[in-house]
């Protein structure tokens, strides 16, 4: 829970008391810790030493500008899927030379935007794409970086919506092609070959995944060296998992040490796109309790966050962890469903939690820092929560929470 503790009995965001939060902002929010997001970078960051590398944040887990602008003063990198991703970067202060830009499916105007704009690299997903990219490139008068993603057919070990580098899944290139693809790459007139590249899924609490397709990935990388192709980087993709209850995931320095020795080429420099492991952690949802519901045999706990706030619990069985914002209370432990107002029995927020709770009271979920209001919605016209970013003894409103015009901005009536 690192920049999140109790102090004198309340729940903190470093030196900011949530309840102080609360009076200031309202619920639901989300309120993030400066020091935690930057912390979780640097162990990333440190642990390559002197050896070449990149971290590119994955924009997908939180792409607030607040955050991104943190990171980019940190001089991280960034990891993007789409053109609305880049221009956030850029927003932020991010350098297009520090930019990877992933994705299974890049239309025409967010390739020509990105060659434009400069980033550092386009990883190329089929070979469509590679000739689209090529076409698009010589009509710009460019020379388009690209790295090739590779699936390396490994089982992560995982959700099966967040495991990404089976060979059954759409993503990357078949490793069997991969050296054909890369050779033809090699032939094209605007396409200039950088890296190789690969992801293997998310929320990965085990090395022994990401060693297999490293092991992969670089034995093709030596094809590729002895075919005269120019590889200057090797990107292993996503980050390490989080502890959301019980998972043990390893270090970010033990992760990037056995990366680090098992790519021998020191010239060759290692990107990594964590985003779950830089901001998980680093966020909670403070909510309130409209009201207690007991029935027979169930007790419901319905707060003013819902489904729309936080989707992981319905749509990938998410276990976040809930706490009560006062560390003691009066009222008797129970078994509570916490719940939202959303007109669905799947807008749960988290089953069977003990938790000593009266109505009124205020209550944190955490773990919410990444995929939560990135994956957030205006179901059932709910306005989308205000996001705070909590540094010492300040707080940042770093997105004001949406009025109720902002729901229906842009729609028009008949006339
Ligand atoms: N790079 C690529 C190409 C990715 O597709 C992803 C995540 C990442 C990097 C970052 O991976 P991470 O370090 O965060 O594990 N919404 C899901 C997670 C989807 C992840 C998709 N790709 C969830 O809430 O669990």
């Amino acid at each position: 829970m690192q920049g999140f503790q109790y102090s004198n009995g309340l729940l903190y965001a470093e030196s900011v008391s949530l309840v102080d939060l609360e009076k200031r902002y309202g619920t639901p929010s989300y309120v993030y810790s400066r020091a935690a997001i930057e912390s979780q970078w640097q162990s990333y960051d440190h642990a390559f030493g002197d050896r070449p590398h990149l971290i590119c944040y994955a924009v997908k887990a939180n792409g607030n500008l607040g955050i991104l602008n943190i990171l980019a003063r940190m001089g991280s990198g960034f990891d993007i899927v789409s053109i609305g991703e880049l221009h956030r970067v850029i927003k932020a202060g991010g350098e297009p030379s520090k930019i990877v830009f992933s994705g299974v499916g890049k239309r025409p105007d967010e390739i020509k935007a990105a060659l434009v704009c400069g980033v550092k690299c386009l990883n190329i997903e089929s070979r469509s794409e590679l000739l689209l990219i090529n076409t698009i490139a010589g009509e710009i008068g460019k020379k388009a970086p690209v790295s090739i993603r590779v699936n390396p057919d490994v089982d992560p070990i995982t959700h099966p919506y967040i495991s990404t580098g089976l060979k059954d899944n759409k993503f990357g290139i078949a490793y069997e092609d991969a050296q054909a693809i890369f050779i033809e790459a090699n032939g094209l007139a605007n396409i200039e070959i950088v890296g190789v590249d690969c992801h293997i899924g998310s929320q990965i609490t085990k090395l022994e995944p990401y060693h297999d397709a490293l092991n992969r990935i670089l034995l093709l990388t030596q094809k590729l060296i002895a075919a005269e192709i120019n590889i200057r980087h090797i990107d292993i993709g996503g980050g390490l998992g989080i502890r959301y209850e019980d998972e043990q995931p390893p270090l970010p320095s033990e992760f990037v040490t056995s990366i680090c020795n098992m790519v021998k080429d020191e010239t060759i420099e290692i990107l990594i796109e964590p985003g779950r492991s830089i901001v998980g952690n680093a966020g909670l949802l403070l909510c309130r309790i409209l009201n207690i519901k007991k029935l027979p045999n169930k007790n419901f706990a319905i707060v003013d966050a819902a489904m729309n706030d936080l989707i992981r619990p319905v749509l990938y069985d998410a276990w976040q962890d809930i706490l009560s914002v006062r560390e003691e209370s009066e009222a008797q432990p129970d078994q509570y469903d916490i719940v939202g107002p959303i007109c669905e029995s799947g807008d749960i927020l988290g089953l069977n939690r003990t938790l000593s709770i009266n109505e009124g009271d205020l209550l944190a979920i955490l773990g919410v820092g990444a995929y939560c209001f990135s994956m957030s919605s205006n179901y059932n016209a709910r306005p989308r929560a205000v996001e705070l970013l909590v540094d010492g003894q300040d707080s940042y409103e770093v997105r004001r929470r949406e009025s109720i015009e902002d729901l229906y901005q842009g729609e028009e009536i008949l006339p």
